[in-house]
């Protein structure tokens, strides 16, 4: 009974400490003035995977166009997937609109309050559901994203590997009793925000760390090797050869729709091979005689390396004229320039239109 009641003041000391560090340099980030679930749903949903810098404008074009859920969820889905191009995770924005239709149409646009309640909607994992439980409604549940992994296994100098089912649980049970009695939003915002500026991947700032005389990697000097995360994931190539095919300023695009990268988003008529071919063997022996026979070659672009979670892309486009089409492929159409404009590309393909992003 002593040693539990050492042990919470112990959990308590930190958890103090790092609130109060929060007061002093916390970021002034919009989503955190709102108390409005939509608001925190929304930006913890483009924070996913992203940095704040990144999803910060993404944040306030969707609070803009969309100013509620009811809005989002009435907006056409090639639209909201234009508003996300760059930020990647395309699946992101396909469950964010999805479940804003079932909030709006199910739910009477009242978003769930409880914890459990919001595990259910689509897009919303244990960390999204912390996160708008504990900011938006002050739930007692604590929130476990890479931030929180790096600060509990820095300061409690824990080595199980964060991507096991072990290591969720263990970090999940230490995160819940690290957690306040009141304010777990506050406690959750700055063991993040602590694990975002203070305790950093590369180069944590121990030197005016509050918590630096208790941290085990820092008595260790083990903060390079804390947090372990053992990757299994193995990296695959994969070659894409797009080809622009232009006739009459139009250009032949599809949308993607298989259950791969990139579905919903529209794409110029598209090659995939086993390895990187070259241009005369995909330009004679495929592609003129299915589309056309009298296709001109105007450019051909380096090898464009994209690198996604699990992918490296390794693309390329030929620019190609003609006046003559035999053939269109199923699926495909032309597309004005303005046209392609509106479109949700992939930011690869973007890039080569020379979108503005
Ligand atoms: N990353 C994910 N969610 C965040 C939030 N609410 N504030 C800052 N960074 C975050």
């Amino acid at each position: 009974m002593a040693q539990e009641y050492r042990l919470s003041n112990y959990f308590k000391m930190i958890s103090e400490k790092m609130a109060h560090w929060y007061l002093l340099n916390k970021r002034d980030l919009p989503w955190r003035n709102s108390q409005n679930p939509y608001h925190i749903w929304l930006s913890e949903i483009i924070l996913q995977q992203t940095r704040v810098a990144q999803g910060m404008p993404y944040y306030l074009n969707f609070i803009k166009q969309y100013p509620t859920v009811q809005s989002l969820a009435l907006a056409p889905e090639e639209e909201v997937l234009r508003l996300w191009q760059g930020l990647g995770y395309y699946s992101r924005a396909r469950n964010l609109h999805k479940t804003a239709q079932f909030v709006s149409q199910n739910l009477d646009g009242i978003f769930p309050q409880k914890y459990q309640d919001l595990l259910k909607l689509k897009g919303v994992g244990t960390y999204t559901a912390a996160a708008i439980a504990s900011f938006a409604y002050n739930e007692k549940v604590a929130v476990l994203d890479g931030n929180v992994f790096r600060v509990l296994a820095r300061i409690f100098g824990i080595d199980t590997d964060i991507a096991s089912n072990d290591g969720k649980k263990q970090f999940t049970e230490l995160a819940s009793l690290l957690l306040p009695r009141q304010n777990a939003q506050t406690h959750n915002q700055a063991i993040m925000e602590f694990g975002a500026l203070q305790c950093t991947p590369q180069k944590p700032v121990c030197t005016n760390c509050p918590l630096a005389d208790i941290c085990i990697a820092k008595q260790e000097n083990l903060q390079g090797v804390l947090p372990v995360k053992i990757n299994k994931t193995k990296i695959k190539n994969r070659y894409l050869n797009y080809f622009l095919i232009e006739c009459d300023d139009k250009i032949l695009m599809r949308k993607r729709t298989h259950d791969d990268i990139w579905a919903g988003l529209y794409e110029p008529f598209l090659i995939e091979t086993e390895n990187e071919h070259s241009p005369e063997i995909l330009s004679e022996s495929v592609f003129l005689k299915q589309i056309s026979k009298n296709g001109l070659i105007i450019s051909v672009s380096e090898t464009i390396k994209h690198i996604l979670t699990h992918r490296r892309i390794l693309a390329k486009f030929w620019h190609i004229k003609t006046d003559d089409i035999t053939n269109i492929p199923p699926d495909y159409r032309f597309y004005t320039k303005s046209e392609i404009d509106n479109l949700p590309k992939p930011i690869l393909i973007a890039n080569y239109f020379h979108e503005p992003v």
